[in-house]
């Protein structure tokens, strides 16, 4: 009888700790493209793969295409532990006071992916992701997206065809010192509204790798897309820190493992679906497509190359040389 009852004790104690054992932990992973794009498809990637290698003791749930929150209010809902993962642009830490990732959005920084990647992959990298520590997140890894070309309703050939245009950017000083060097007048916009914006005229025209550009149906308010490539767009995949370094060990280092392969799934998958994405929007026969003579490439190289050295005091001149070493 004593032991019955001792038993039913024990089971009742035991009760809410295995409920506990089997609870998946939650990661929500807001972003704000669509689902078909390399950074939404690498998510769900990263949900599939944590959930098998940690056995399901992960539950990773994407919630895409700003639906939980846009730009500014998804790094807030991240700090404040409301959201457990993000991979927001790189060009949009400067509001949370990591001005050094702005680098990444210098015009001509970098002329590939394989220039890129001696940066992401290599120390500047891992540098750069110490910086947010303070801020209480840790950066995972960097996803790519791609090459940003500029589009508007008019035909854009030189960079004076963009003199006194509104040109939305994300929020980034180098992105606004960027759209002055044209003579254009930035306005920072949230991702969520650019389709809008376009489309009433609210902003004249955008920059955006082809991928965005198409998934968000861009490309039906913008006649003239010119294929400048003049700048880069990727991704930092970022964490909340006190979730993540709580987390048991076996299950961090299996998401360790998931994000990995994701990584190596979303830097392989960038360019197709970019290159896929331009094919969408030739088809759609909305947009002209416009690919730059040498010449006028050159030109806006030009125009836009002085923005390095003007925002060196910005990025730090120390950051911008390490890169310039890296890249060659
Ligand atoms: C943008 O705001 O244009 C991009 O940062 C959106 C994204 O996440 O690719």
């Amino acid at each position: 009888m004593k032991i019955s009852k001792l038993l039913t004790g024990l089971m009742i104690c035991a009760l809410p700790l295995a409920a506990v054992a089997q609870t998946p932990i939650v990661i929500k992973f807001s972003h704000v493209v669509a689902t078909d794009t390399p950074k939404g498809k690498a998510a769900e990637f990263f949900a599939k793969r944590a959930n098998e290698l940690t056995k399901g003791k992960v539950k990773v749930e994407v919630y895409a295409n700003s639906q939980l929150y846009k730009d500014k209010e998804e790094m807030e809902a991240l700090q404040l532990g409301a959201v457990q993962m993000l991979a927001p642009s790189l060009a949009k830490f400067g509001p949370i006071g990591v001005k050094e990732f702005e680098l990444f959005d210098l015009p001509y920084i970098f002329d590939n992916y394989e220039e890129l990647h001696k940066v992401t992959y290599g120390p500047v990298g891992q540098q750069l992701f110490s910086k947010l520590e303070p801020k209480g997140i840790k950066g995972l890894a960097f996803w790519d997206n791609g090459f940003k070309s500029f589009s508007a309703n008019t035909p854009i050939k030189t960079p004076a065809d963009l003199r006194g245009k509104k040109m939305r950017i994300q929020s980034s000083k180098v992105l606004e010192e960027q759209m002055r060097a044209l003579g254009a007048l930035p306005q920072v916009m949230a991702f969520s509204e650019v389709y809008q914006a376009l489309q009433t005229g609210v902003v004249d025209g955008t920059e955006n790798p082809i991928s965005n550009l198409y998934t968000q149906k861009m490309h039906e308010v913008q006649k003239h897309l010119t294929l400048t490539e003049h700048g880069y767009l990727g991704y930092a995949v970022i964490v909340n820190k006190k979730f993540w370094d709580g987390l048991p060990a076996d299950v961090r280092g299996q998401l360790e493992t998931a994000m990995k392969e994701s990584t190596q799934y979303a830097n392989k998958i960038a360019k197709e679906e970019n290159d896929q994405a331009l094919e969408g929007v030739k088809k759609s026969g909305k947009t002209q497509v416009y690919v730059p003579t040498k010449a006028e490439r050159d030109a806006f190289k030009k125009a836009l190359t002085p923005v390095h050295h003007k925002m060196e005091g910005r990025i730090g001149k120390d950051v911008i040389e390490a890169v310039y070493k890296e890249t060659g």
